[in-house]
């Protein structure tokens, strides 16, 4: 099974490539949208990190460090207030766009944080 855990965590960092990648890429835009990549991206953390915390538990992937579930608990809201700040983005007139586009990547960048210091 850890190599089908492996497999959802490279996948993980894809979605995460793709969300932050799409947003440093039009950092000096003179109109930043919530472009596809971080649509897509948004929608790969929330489903990865559920099948990631799925196959954690399920199989037992590593008893003597089991996850913190406050930190995922943390992680699942934040990544679905970024999914709806993405969604509600694309929603937008491309001008209207800036705000969404920078709630969505600074959240993605906590998200980021708190995996890193907390989760693990
Ligand atoms: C914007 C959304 C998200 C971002 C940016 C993000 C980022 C990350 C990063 C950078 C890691 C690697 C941490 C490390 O290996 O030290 C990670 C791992 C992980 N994430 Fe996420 N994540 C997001 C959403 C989620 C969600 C929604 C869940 C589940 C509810 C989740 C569950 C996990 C799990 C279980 C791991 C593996 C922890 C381990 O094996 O130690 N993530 N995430």
């Amino acid at each position: 099974m850890t190599i089908v855990y492996d497999i959802f965590l490279i996948l993980h960092f894809v979605g995460l490539a793709s969300l932050l990648g799409g947003f440093i890429v039009q950092m000096r835009a003179s109109q930043r949208v919530v472009n596809p990549a971080m649509l897509h991206g948004a929608l790969t953390q929330l489903v990865t990190g559920l099948v990631l915390v799925g196959i954690y538990e399920g199989a037992s992937i590593d008893p003597s460090s089991p996850l913190n579930q406050t930190a995922i608990g943390v992680k699942l809201v934040i990544a679905f207030i970024v999914t709806v700040f993405v969604m509600l983005g694309r929603r937008k007139e491309e001008s209207q766009q800036q705000p969404y586009w920078a709630a969505a990547g600074g959240l993605a960048l906590v998200n980021v944080i708190v995996a890193v210091f907390w989760v693990a």
